[in-house]
């Protein structure tokens, strides 16, 4: 009886080894058949049973049995420990030799590194970059700009005002009288900054943004001049073909005075909040340098003339990059400066 019986059940032990999906199912099989109440336990206490001439030979089968069971089970937990040891190499493989990703790095941002275009450009054309003071005397941000007391510009609503009678500058245009009054003529200057208004905030208005002006001084200097600066200057910056229109415009400080305008190119000319509807943009008030600036900076208008101009390079920014809120230049919101 003990023969076919340990075969068999030898038998299907291996089977049940040999398929074991896990060390789990095989700790089953463990108890199930060598455990202290498992089913060779169960045979070895019938032992006792058989005539004694047959007693010896079963108790060394179901030993060799036993130990044959122990083995196959060791082996195939031995199998098992190896899969899941590589699994892990495989899964936790780190490459030593790779250079480590570093810290993240800061970029520009998108005005400093259009300002930055700009400057390359002008440079290249033998102009020079000026800076100037934030804080300004009325004198230059005013008086020696033939802004006379009466202009509007001049109104609270517009100016900061400091105590002592300076101002926050609302134009990067005294840094053409503080560049005259360095150098004297001829001259070639450019100043980009930050400028301040007190106005209303919305879309298109910020207290606080970005100009870069612009000024040469020389003999005989003409509108043609003025126009083929301005047309080098925007396809420099767009790259492209950019419809423009020039409009006369008054500016105490030239004459005679335009404004130069761009197609919106966030609306395609359609109207959108940042053109306020109108399909164009005012990016670049410019002209003629008026006489008396010129004058009040020591420069003899009878000898010298120039051109001039201011541009919003906040707004130019936007016109490039299709942003159509200028709060966002200035807001600190990593998840819109990352996108540059
Ligand atoms: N300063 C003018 C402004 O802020 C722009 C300008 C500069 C116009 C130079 C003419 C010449 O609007």
């Amino acid at each position: 009886m003990p023969e076919t019986v340990l075969s068999n059940l030898e038998a299907a032990a291996r089977e049940r080894i040999r398929t074991a999906a896990g060390a789990e199912e095989l700790e089953r099989v463990r108890v199930e058949v060598l455990g202290r109440k498992g089913s060779l336990s169960e045979i070895s206490k019938g032992l006792g049973k058989l005539p004694p001439e047959e007693r010896a030979g079963a108790g060394r089968q179901l030993n060799a049995v036993k130990q044959a069971l122990e083995a196959a089970l060791q082996a195939r937990q031995t199998e098992f420990e190896e899969t899941a040891g590589k699994a892990r190499l495989a899964a936790e493989w780190i490459d030593l030799t790779l250079p480590a990703p570093g810290p993240a790095r800061g970029h520009l941002h998108p005005i400093s590194r259009l300002q930055a275009e700009i400057e390359d450009v002008f440079t290249s054309l033998g102009f020079t970059v000026l800076d100037g003071p934030e804080v300004e005397t009325e004198y230059h941000n005013f008086d020696a700009l033939n802004i006379p007391r009466d202009h509007p510009a001049r109104d609270m609503q517009d100016t900061f005002w400091l105590t002592g009678g300076s101002v926050l500058r609302t134009h990067t245009s005294p840094v053409q009288v503080r560049g005259m009054e360095r150098f004297g003529p001829p001259l070639r200057i450019i100043a980009p900054g930050r400028v301040f208004r007190n106005e209303e905030l919305d879309a298109s208005h910020e207290h606080t943004f970005y100009q870069l002006e612009g000024m040469m001084v020389d003999r005989d200097v003409s509108v043609a001049h003025l126009v083929y600066f301005m047309k080098t200057l925007l396809t420099a910056v767009f790259k492209r073909e950019v419809t423009v229109r020039l409009r006369p415009g008054f500016f105490p400080f030239v004459e005679p005075g335009f404004e130069l305008d761009i197609h919106c190119l966030i609306c395609g000319g359609q109207g959108c909040r940042v053109c306020k509807q109108s399909g164009w943009v005012e990016q670049i008030g410019c002209g003629l340098v008026h006489p008396n600036v010129l004058r009040m900076s020591g420069i003899d208008p009878e000898e010298w003339n120039g051109f001039a101009f201011g541009l919003g390079l906040t707004r130019l920014v936007m016109m490039r990059y299709a942003i159509d809120d200028v709060r966002y230049l200035q807001g600190g919101d990593l998840r819109f400066l990352n996108q540059f």
